[in-house]
C-alpha cells in the first residue's frame, strides 16, 4: 500500500511524533509514505515529499510538523474538491491518514463521503474534539502556561498586582480550567460558564488582602457582553481569531478600574503551541498514529483514532466531528473548590 500523511489546523506539540508513528508503522508492514505538505493545501495543489525513515529518525522530540500545517478547506470550491481527489489518484494513495482538529478531521470526513480512503488521528492544544479522551497536544501547551502563570506569580509577589493571564482554547476552556488548577490561580475565567464580574472581584479581593497579589487567568473565548469582542478576522473555516479581542486585557481594566487594585495583563498566545512535545503527548501521538495506519490496512476508512480509558479506538468520523468537547461541570466544580 502507499499511505498518505497530512498534518491541517493550527500545530501542535505531538505531530512529529504521530507522523514519525505513520511511518515507521506503515514500513513495518512493507508499505510506503508519502507526505503532504501544509495540510489539504498539499492535496489541493500537489505539493508532496517522500516519508522514509531516515526523514523521520530525528523528530520525535521537536514542535510544530516536519509536513507544515494551514487552515486551508478543501470543501469550500468545487473545484478545491475536484483537485483533491485527482492528487491523490495521481500518486495512487491507498490510504490516506488526517491528522487534525475539528476542521480537518471535517475535510476528512468529506472525503471519506466522496469515496475517498481516508482516516484521522485527532490533535489540538484545544482538546476539544469529542469522542476521545484528550487529543495531544494540550498537555504540552497547557504545561507551557502553567509555567508563564508561575513567572506570573514572582512578579505579582513582589509588586502586590492582580495578573491576568490570557490562554488560547477557542470555544472550550480546557486549557485555561488546567492552567488555573494546576498553576493555582484565584479566579479561572472559561467560556463554559457565564461571566461574573461580582464573584471575579471577591475573588481577588480576597487573594490581596490574604497574601498581597492576585493571578487569574482568563480563556480567550469568555464572552464579557457587548462591550467587548467586535468581531476579529476569521479563517477559512469561519473561526473568528479569538486572541485579537484581548480580553485579558479588558479583564485587567475592569479589575483595576472597580477595585483599585494595580492590574495587569499577559497573552501568552502561540508560545504555547511551540516546544517539545511532553511525555504523555509523545506517547498518545504514537500510539494513534501507529493505530491509524492499523485501521487503514483493515480497510476500517471513515474512522478516527481515539483514546478511550487506557486503550486507543477507532469511533466513526461522524462521532469526532461537529461536536465540540467543553469542559464539564465536575472538572468545574473541583477548579473552584480552589478559588480564592
Ligand atoms: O485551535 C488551536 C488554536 O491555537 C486556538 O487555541 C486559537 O484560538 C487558534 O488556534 C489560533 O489560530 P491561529 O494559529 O490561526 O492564529
Amino acid at each position: 500500500m502507499k499511505f498518505g500523511v497530512l498534518t491541517g489546523g493550527g500545530d501542535c506539540p505531538g505531530l512529529n511524533p504521530a507522523i514519525r508513528a505513520v511511518v515507521r508503522r506503515a514500513a513495518q508492514h512493507g508499505h510506503e509514505t508519502l507526505g503532504f505538505l501544509d495540510g489539504w493545501k498539499g492535496l489541493r495543489d500537489d505539493l508532496s515529499r517522500p516519508l522514509s525513515l531516515p526523514d523521520v529518525a530525528e523528530i520525535l522530540p521537536r514542535g510544530g510538523t516536519i509536513l507544515g500545517s494551514s487552515r486551508t478547506n478543501p470543501f469550500a470550491k468545487e473545484d478545491d474538491a475536484k483537485q483533491v481527489l485527482a492528487t491523490i489518484a495521481r500518486h495512487r494513495i491507498d490510504g490516506l491518514v488526517a491528522i487534525g482538529g475539528d476542521d480537518t478531521l471535517s475535510a476528512a470526513r468529506e472525503l471519506h463521503r466522496r469515496g475517498g480512503k481516508v482516516v484521522g488521528v485527532p490533535k489540538t492544544m484545544d482538546n476539544d474534539v469529542a469522542g476521545t479522551d484528550w487529543t495531544f497536544g494540550f498537555h504540552s501547551a497547557t504545561a507551557v502556561a502553567v509555567d508563564a502563570l508561575e513567572r506570573l506569580r514572582d512578579t505579582a509577589g513582589s509588586h502586590h498586582r492582580a495578573i491576568v493571564l490570557e490562554v488560547m482554547g477557542r470555544h472550550a476552556g480546557w486549557v485555561a480550567m488546567a492552567t488555573g488548577l494546576a498553576g493555582g490561580a484565584d479566579a479561572t475565567l472559561v467560556p463554559e460558564e457565564p461571566y461574573d464580574e461580582e464573584a471575579l472581584l471577591r475573588h481577588v479581593q480576597h487573594a490581596v488582602t490574604a497574601r498581597g497579589y492576585a493571578l487569574i487567568v482568563a480563556s480567550e473565548g469568555i464572552d464579557l457582553g457587548p462591550r467587548r469582542g467586535a468581531a476579529g478576522a476569521k479563517d477559512e473555516f469561519g473561526h473568528e481569531l479569538l486572541g485579537e479581542r484581548q480580553v485579558g486585557v479588558e479583564v485587567a481594566r475592569r479589575i483595576e478600574k472597580r477595585t483599585g487594585i494595580e492590574t495587569r495583563s499577559a497573552q501568552i498566545g502561540h508560545i504555547q503551541r511551540g516546544g517539545a512535545p511532553e511525555l504523555f503527548d509523545r506517547i498518545l501521538a504514537t500510539r494513534l498514529g501507529a493505530y491509524a495506519v492499523d485501521l487503514a490496512l483493515a480497510g476500517r476508512f471513515g474512522e478516527v483514532a481515539v483514546l478511550r480509558g487506557p486503550a486507543v479506538a477507532g469511533i466513526p468520523l461522524d462521532e469526532a466531528v461537529g461536536a465540540r468537547k467543553v469542559v464539564t461541570p465536575d472538572w468545574l466544580d473541583l477548579l473552584h473548590t480552589f478559588d480564592a
